[in-house]
């Protein structure tokens, strides 16, 4: 399955629930997630991330490995997400900065 990474924290742009065909991300306060049940690897997500928050399992970078269970119990709590919504006003501002885990809402 594919994977939404730290950097989505915050940023949450929403350009990757547009093309996903079989609608598997599900959305929390400030935070996307991908149910890994549903995913079909269909790989279309992943460049639409501005963020560039979107990996494969297998190239997911060692620092962020945790996020693979982590969307597995969030994509379970949070609703589906099918449409583009704005993001957050300030989402530029977080976007590469490090230590975002911490300001994940659930
Ligand atoms: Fe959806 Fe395809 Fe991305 Fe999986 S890889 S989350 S099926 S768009
Ligand atoms: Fe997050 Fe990127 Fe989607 S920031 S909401 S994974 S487009």
């Amino acid at each position: 399955a594919f994977v939404v990474t730290e950097n989505c924290i915050k940023c949450k742009y929403t350009d990757c629930v547009e093309v996903c065909p079989v609608d598997c991300f599900h959305e929390g306060p400030n935070f996307l997630v991908i149910d890994p049940e549903e995913c079909i690897d269909c790989t279309l997500c992943e460049p639409e991330c501005p963020a560039e928050a979107i990996f494969a399992e297998d190239d997911l970078p060692e620092d962020q490995a945790h996020f693979l269970e982590l969307n597995e119990a969030l994509s379970k709590a949070w609703p589906v997400i099918r449409e583009q919504k704005d993001p957050p006003a300030d989402a530029a501002e977080w976007d590469g900065k490090p230590g975002k885990l911490e300001l994940l809402e659930q």
